[in-house]
Formats: structure tokens, sequence, C-alpha cells
């Protein structure tokens, strides 16, 4: 049996056109959103957008870094023209860089805050706006279980996803009255195109402290972070939700 929980929503993407961004769109698609998808790799974007319009979808894609604060005022000038509302955002984007304190230069401390804690930052603050201005909403953010808890080889990105589960529970409790529920998912190791790329002596390690002994699939967070987003979770804000095989709860 299809649901259709999002018939009709106006939800925004950010780094939709791979790995759990993707397997979002596709989610949120098959439930009835219409969609306004962001990504850096606009052939991908390009991509993925005629796919979805091929299966009945209204999309907007905009190409773009998440980083650039005009890159995310056109994400947002662009889903309201097309579509008049936002209802829901999936901060997304984000970049994978594992690395210890003495192996990371401070450029990639720089580069990682700007993809993965700068652009969700403006992405909530236009979507906060958006909402504050509509009929309130929902966003959800992408923490880690390195935004829970300590990792080896983590010392930049690590930080960054500390900053999704910080900003995840200010932003819930200073919008709770006004209608935006924000919550975080925490996926653990998930068979991503970023995760795929990484040297196998450093995902099998990860891949083997998982309980379930195994890498998640995107669709697996796709499906939680559609739960958040919906009217279902309705009670639920400043929640950072493990969709991580058992691995926060060791
Ligand atoms: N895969 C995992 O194991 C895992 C675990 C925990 C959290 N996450 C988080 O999930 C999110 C997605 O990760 P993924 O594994 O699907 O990665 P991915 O690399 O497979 O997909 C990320 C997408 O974001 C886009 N992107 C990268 N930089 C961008 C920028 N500056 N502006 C706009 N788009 C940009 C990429 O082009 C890509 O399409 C990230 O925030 C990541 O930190 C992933």
């Amino acid at each position: 049996m299809t649901v259709n929980r999002f018939e009709d929503k106006v939800v925004v993407i950010t780094g939709a056109a791979k790995g759990i961004g993707r397997a979002t769109a596709q989610l949120f698609a098959e439930e009835g959103a219409r969609l306004v998808l962001g990504d850096l790799d606009s052939e991908a974007l390009d991509d993925l957008c005629d796919a979805l319009r091929s299966e009945g979808c209204e999309v907007v894609g905009v190409a773009g870094d998440v980083a650039e604060e005009s890159c995310v005022a056109e994400t947002f000038r662009r889903g309201l023209a097309e579509f008049g509302r936002i209802d829901v955002l999936v901060a997304n984007a984000g970049v994978i860089v594992p690395g210890g304190i003495l192996d990371l230069e401070v450029a990639d401390w720089d580069r990682i805050m700007n993809i993965d804690a700068r652009g969700m930052f403006l992405s909530c603050q236009y979507a906060v706006r958006a909402m504050s201005a509509g009929a309130g909403g929902s966003i959800v953010c992408l923490s880690s279980i390195s935004g829970v808890a300590g990792q080896s080889r983590q010392a930049a990105y690590g930080p960054a996803k500390f900053v999704a589960s910080g900003l995840t529970k200010h932003l819930a409790v200073e919008w709770a009255n006004h209608g935006i529920r924000v919550n975080a998912v925490a996926p653990g190791t998930i068979a991503t195109e970023a995760v795929l790329a990484l040297p196998d002596n450093y995902v099998e390690p990860l891949r083997q402290a998982h309980p379930v002994q195994r890498l998640g699939e995107p669709r697996e967070v796709a499906e939680a972070i559609a739960f958040l987003a919906s009217d279902q979770a309705s009670f639920i804000t400043g929640v950072v939700l493990p969709v991580d095989g058992g691995y926060l709860a060791q």
C-alpha cells in the first residue's frame, strides 16, 4: 500500500543528487511531495530531476554550493516562486572527510565547516523564514553518530556534525510555539557514494563496529527522515534519532 504522507507538500532537500539525499527525494516523490532539490553536482542533479519528472513528480532543481548564501537564497526563492510555500526542509548536503587532528590542515576544517555547518545554518535560516511566514513546517537535519559520540579520525567532520545536533536542539526550542518542528537523524555508516569511495581499511572496521554487522542503506535513513518530517511525528521536536544498527547503544 502506498502512503501519501506528503501529498502536495513542498519539500526542499539539499545535497539531493546522490546517496541519502537522492534516496530521500525518491521516497518523498513516491509519497506525493513537490520537490525543490539542490546540489553542487549539476549533471547528477539534472539526471535525478528528469527521472523524477518522468514518474510524475513536480520538481525544481537548483545547482550550486550550499555554503554560499546566494545559492541557498536562490533555492528558496525558486521554491516559493514555483509552489508558494515551503513545508519541509531536509538539510542533507555535506562532505565526509575523515582525519585525525594531526592529519588535517586548517583548510580542511574550514571546508568541512563551510559545507556541513555553515550550509546547514543557512538552509535552516531560509527555511525558518519561509515557514514562519506561512503555516509552519518541519526541518530534518543530517547529523551522524559522529555528531553524538566521539570517534577516532573525525577531528573536523565530527565537530561539524555536533553543529547539526546542536542547531537541531536550539532551533527546536526557539521555534516550537511557531509550528516549526526541528529534528535530526544520526546515521551510522551508510553505503552511499561518499562512504563507498573511502578506503576499505577505513570502512571495514566501522562496519564491524555496528552491532548489526553491516552498513546501512540510504533508503533506511530516508524512511526515518520521512517519519520525522511527517505529521506522524507531530509531538516530536528537538530529537537526534540514531539510524545506526545499534552503534550508539553500545
Ligand atoms: N553515508 C554515511 O555513512 C553518513 C553517515 C552519517 C551522516 N551522513 C550525512 O548524510 C549527508 C549525506 O551524505 P551521503 O553519504 O549521502 O553523501 P554523498 O556524497 O553520497 O551525497 C552528498 C551529496 O551532497 C552534494 N554536495 C556536496 N557538497 C555540496 C555543496 N557544497 N553544496 C551542495 N551540495 C553538495 C554532493 O554532490 C552529493 O550529491 C551528509 O550530511 C553526511 O554527513 C552520512
